[in-house]
């Protein structure tokens, strides 16, 4: 594993090495090892009881897919917490009260692509959210494109940085598949946290991953917090990419979080290993129920 951990320098906009290859596919872990994948994450999925469900229970929350109907409270909870507080978005200086609505939904997206899901007390009132995504050979070039058109020179700094990101993780060569699903934005109220929320919108998450077929997934932390979180899920450990290296050509740090967010640390893992077999029995406990 220590082999995997990479720091990697960040030249602005620069392009990765020709020399770099892209390393073979690893073949499929066997069967149990999958077994034991699902049983890190997803201990209920193996008859003991799920990740954080004492919890859920203490906290009264359950975990739902989200729809479309949702995006507005969806939105309203991302304007309070994570386009305030999450410290990508913090240390580029971005001022959320000046994003455009078009921006705040391009970055919240469709929420009826059954990707993100929603943790809810038993008035049904939002507590946290998880928006999942997936990252391909093209996401590096959406995002900056995207960060040419809106028009916001902060939040083009913060795109071109999630562009980089990708482009340091050098995920399709690292998990050796062409597509990976992502925790993309995750977000709790800040009267619901320390509950263990984000932890079990994480996991349910990845188990959704599971159950759509997707080969691996990955979780880029720009928060010490979510970086605790994937440690504490026995991720894979990718990249550790401080803050400090992404500076434009004059030398200027281009993106400063508060304290403690020093680093942006990935985090992947490979869902293949029979996963055929497995899926079924690893079906996220997500409640669609009257939604
Ligand atoms: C990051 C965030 C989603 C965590 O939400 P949460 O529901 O409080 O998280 P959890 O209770 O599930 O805790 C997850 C882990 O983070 C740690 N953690 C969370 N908040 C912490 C804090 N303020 N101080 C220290 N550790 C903290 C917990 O100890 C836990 O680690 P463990 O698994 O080793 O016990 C929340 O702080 C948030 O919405 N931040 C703003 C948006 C953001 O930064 N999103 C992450 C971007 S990748």
């Amino acid at each position: 594993m220590a082999a995997d951990r990479r720091r990697t320098k960040a030249p602005a906009g620069a392009r990765p090495s020709k020399s770099a290859r892209p390393l073979p596919t690893p073949d499929p872990p066997p069967v149990a090892e999958a077994q034991w994948l699902l049983c890190r994450w997803c201990p209920a999925r193996v008859g003991k009881p799920a990740l954080g469900s004492r919890r859920r229970r203490q906290f009264g929350y359950k975990i739902v897919l989200a729809t479309g109907n949702d995006t507005d409270r969806v939105l309203e909870l991302m304007q309070r917490t994570f386009f305030k507080d999450e410290p990508a978005v913090v240390g580029c200086g971005l001022n959320p009260s000046n994003l455009s609505e078009d921006l705040q939904r391009y970055m919240v997206g469709d929420l009826s692509a059954g990707k993100a899901l929603l943790a809810v007390d038993g008035a049904d009132r939002l507590l946290g959210v998880c928006l999942g995504g997936e990252v391909t050979k093209d996401s590096q070039q959406k995002l900056l494109q995207k960060a040419n058109d809106c028009g916001d020179e902060r939040a083009a700094t913060l795109l071109r940085f999630w562009a980089h990101l990708v482009q340091v993780s050098r995920l399709p060569e690292v998990l050796g598949a062409s597509r990976s699903w992502e925790v993309e934005k995750l977000a709790t109220d800040p009267a619901a946290r320390g509950r263990g929320i984000a932890k079990e919108l994480t996991v349910q998450s990845l188990a959704l991953a599971l159950q759509k077929g997707f080969p691996t997934v990955c979780v880029f932390c720009t928060s010490e917090f979510s970086g605790r979180l994937c440690r504490s899920l026995k991720m894979r450990h990718l990249v550790d990419f401080p803050y400090s290296e992404y500076r434009d050509q004059h030398g200027r740090q281009l993106i400063s979080p508060p304290p403690p967010h020093e680093h942006v640390n990935i985090y992947g893992d490979d869902l293949r290993a029979g996963h055929t077999s497995t899926a079924n029995k690893s079906k996220a406990k997500v409640s669609t129920a009257n939604r």
